[in-house]
């Protein structure tokens, strides 16, 4: 339960940097070899399987006041064992492959100190998630839909690539900080990296690279109050910007579909729900605009049913 130990760890990441891919290479070539049952959770290609992997550390990068962020480690838990189709016992041979890949990149660098940094680390962890998934019910293993995850690997390609995934991220921002409500979250926040990051992150969730090197979206929003309804908001203005950039209605609802595999990671009933990272953080909650009314799509699209 050492705090120097899960710094440890925070560091032992950011110091992989750009290496992070052969690590994630490396980690996949033993878990897969040694237990090629997994390769229908870890499914997708090089791209989807390094951002997996990335997410994983990640999360292990987050957890330096643990006790603080419990809820939303129980969260990724319970995701892991409803959506992804984890199971408590996929946790050792995980860690197994991960200190492998490990040892391959640090070398020597992997002292016995730091080698049971990760050890400690990894296990509180697993132990919170494993709880989780001990109390959920499991998805369904033999449904092979890659729906449970959001991600859908052939979609940045029918998109255009990712010059037209930043051009409708700057509309849809533009929109957005506009909002009577929504925007209220975004003040003071810079528009042009919002939407290069929403970009990286994207680009790597509709099935390219994984340039995305922030923290997951359950992370990121885990102090804001973000209620169904602004979700369903957001919704019409991210619609709004994609079909502005000429993409077919296919496309727009199959973004959708990619979009709406992030919301149970954020959506919150009310402020208690709202996790604080760290001391001084206090819950982001915007009020509700007297009169307000919600975006609506422009009459083309809403004609077309
Ligand atoms: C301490 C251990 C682990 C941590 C901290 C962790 C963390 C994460 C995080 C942060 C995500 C991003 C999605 C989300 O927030 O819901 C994720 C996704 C995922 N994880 Fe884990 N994970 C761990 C262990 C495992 C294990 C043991 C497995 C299976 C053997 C697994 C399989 C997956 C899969 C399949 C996804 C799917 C999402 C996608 O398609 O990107 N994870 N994990
Ligand atoms: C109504 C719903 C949402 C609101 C109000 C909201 C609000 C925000 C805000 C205020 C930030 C800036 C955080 C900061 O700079 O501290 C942010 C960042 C971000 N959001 Fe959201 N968000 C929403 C939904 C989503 C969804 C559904 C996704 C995933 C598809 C998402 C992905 C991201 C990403 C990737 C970032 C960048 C994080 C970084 O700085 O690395 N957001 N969001």
């Amino acid at each position: 339960m050492s705090v120097k130990n899960r710094q440890r760890v925070a560091s032992c990441i950011e110091d992989i940097g750009t290496d992070i891919n052969q690590v994630s290479q490396n980690f996949y070539r033993h878990l897969l070899q040694d237990n090629p049952a997994l390769s229908r959770i870890f499914s997708g290609n090089t791209a989807a399987l390094n951002r997996k992997f990335f997410n994983m550390l990640a999360a292990l990068k987050n957890v330096k006041h643990l006790e603080k962020i419990e809820v939303s480690i129980h969260q990724l838990g319970e995701r892991h064992g409803q959506r992804y189709a984890v199971l408590s016992e996929h946790f050792a041979p995980t860690k197994k492959a991960l200190m492998t890949a490990l040892e391959g990149h640090l070398g020597d660098g992997f002292t016995a100190e730091l080698r049971q940094a990760w050890d400690e680390v990894f296990d509180e962890v697993a132990d919170l998630m494993k709880a989780a998934i001990s109390r959920t019910r499991h998805a369904d293993t033999d449904e092979s839909s890659p729906s449970l995850t959001g991600y859908d690997g052939d979609l940045l390609q029918a998109i255009g690539g990712e010059d037209v995934v930043l051009r409708i991220h700057r509309r849809f921002y533009d929109a957005i900080f506009d909002e009577p409500w929504l925007g209220k979250f975004f003040r003071g926040k810079h528009e042009t990296t919002l939407a290069r990051k929403q970009t990286e992150f994207m680009v790597a969730a509709l099935g390219g690279e994984n340039r995305y090197r922030g923290d997951t979206p359950a992370f990121v929003h885990m102090h804001m109050l973000i209620t169904q309804e602004q979700l369903e908001a957001r919704e019409v203005i991210l619609r709004n910007a994609i079909c502005e950039e000429g993409l077919s209605e296919e496309i727009v609802e199959r973004w959708i579909k990619v979009d709406r595999g992030f919301w149970s990671g954020l959506v919150k009933a009310s402020e208690e729900e709202c996790i604080l990272k760290c001391f001084g953080q206090y819950p982001v909650v915007a009020k509700k605009p007297d009169g307000y009314v919600s975006p609506s799509s422009p009459p083309s699209v809403a004609n077309d049913d």
